[in-house]
């Protein structure tokens, strides 16, 4: 072991030793063209509020959205993922298919400021009912089926403002054939399905909700989101979603699920993608403010690792600040 036929030792160093063979031998590379960026769009003009969670990220009202993916274009950043912080919540979460909603507008104004920005959507209603649940609640019950045809209302209504993506992170079961099915009557087959489709229930979605106004009001999303022991099951999700019609599957949170990005990346051709999500951004940057660890090295290190797990795309809220980078060479 680690022996030539002569009994000598091998030099693994003998590729490391300079920039340039560190460089030349890169088994993966971090490119800004496979980073999605979320945003977060709320109500009013002007708007331009700090997520205290999230450092560094804020909540945009559509015209301060406008100027802002002139700037990720700018920069290089070439597709976002789009959430929305409505104006009111009620139980059908019917801001959620509202043609004039806060998605439905942001796309309209993101479209036509930088018409080749790839738009993903968000679909799902938990920002949108005052339970702050995914789907219907009845009796304290998350219901299943009922919550279908409001979800593929609501991609639609995302396709019809010009969304690029749509990407259901609802975890209800049918809902990518329930949404492809729509999508198609209305015309919008050339729209594509990113499947949140291995979504666990995680910690680590702490920020977000603070970011997206989604915090439940009772219970969590245990009944709905993958329990995180299980790693057979994500394969069952995957597929399921795959024969249901879903064109890119991903995984989510990003970090502490590496296995199940390589599980899926040996088992599917499907185009796959990883979210790194809140939590995760979270944690590098409290660390790298508190000055614990090398903050951009942490999260280069972070994200290529998720390549080299076999992510296709990753969503990230790093991507804004790995452009800058990659505009100053240091990728
Ligand atoms: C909505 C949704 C969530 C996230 C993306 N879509 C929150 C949740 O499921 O609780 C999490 C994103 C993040 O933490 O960055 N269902």
């Amino acid at each position: 072991m680690g022996e030539n036929d002569r009994g000598e030792f091998r030099r693994n160093r003998r590729l490391r030793w300079t920039p340039g063979m560190r460089n030349l031998w890169r088994e993966t590379r971090l490119e800004v063209d496979s980073l999605m960026y979320p945003l977060f769009a709320v109500h009013g003009s002007g708007v331009r509020e700090p997520i205290s969670a999230m450092p560094g990220l804020e909540h945009l009202s559509v015209d301060e959205l406008r100027r802002e993916v002139v700037e990720l274009a700018e920069l290089g950043v070439r597709s976002i993922l789009l959430f929305g912080v409505p104006a009111h919540k009620d139980p059908l979460s019917s801001e959620a298919y509202d043609p004039d909603g806060i998605v439905q507008r942001a796309v309209r104004a993101v479209k036509e400021e930088v018409p080749d920005m790839v738009v993903a959507t968000d679909v799902c209603l938990c920002q949108y009912n005052p339970a702050g649940h995914c789907g219907i609640v009845r009796d304290g019950v998350i219901l299943n089926d009922e919550t279908l045809p409001l979800l593929a209302k609501t991609a639609v209504s995302h396709a019809a403002a010009g969304a690029d993506l749509v990407a259901p992170s609802d975890m209800m079961d049918g809902r990518v054939k329930m949404i492809r099915a729509a999508l198609d009557e209305r015309g919008f087959e050339h729209v594509p399905v990113m499947s949140y489709a291995v979504k666990y229930a995680s910690a680590f979605y702490g920020p977000f909700r603070e970011a997206a106004h989604s915090s439940p009001r009772f219970g969590d999303r245990r009944s709905h989101q993958m329990d995180p022991p299980n790693r057979r099951e994500a394969i069952r999700e995957a597929k399921s979603d795959l024969e249901e019609g879903a064109d890119v599957i991903m995984v989510k949170p990003a970090m502490a699920y590496l296995d199940i990005i390589r599980d899926l990346r040996e088992r599917f051709d499907a185009p796959l993608a990883a979210y790194q999500v809140s939590g995760e951004y979270s944690m590098i940057k409290a660390a790298g403010r508190m000055g614990w660890l090398d903050e951009r090295a942490a999260v280069l290190e972070s994200l290529v690792g998720l390549r080299r797990a076999g992510a296709d795309v990753i969503i990230t809220y790093f991507a804004k600040e790995v452009a800058r980078w990659a505009r100053e060479g240091i990728l």
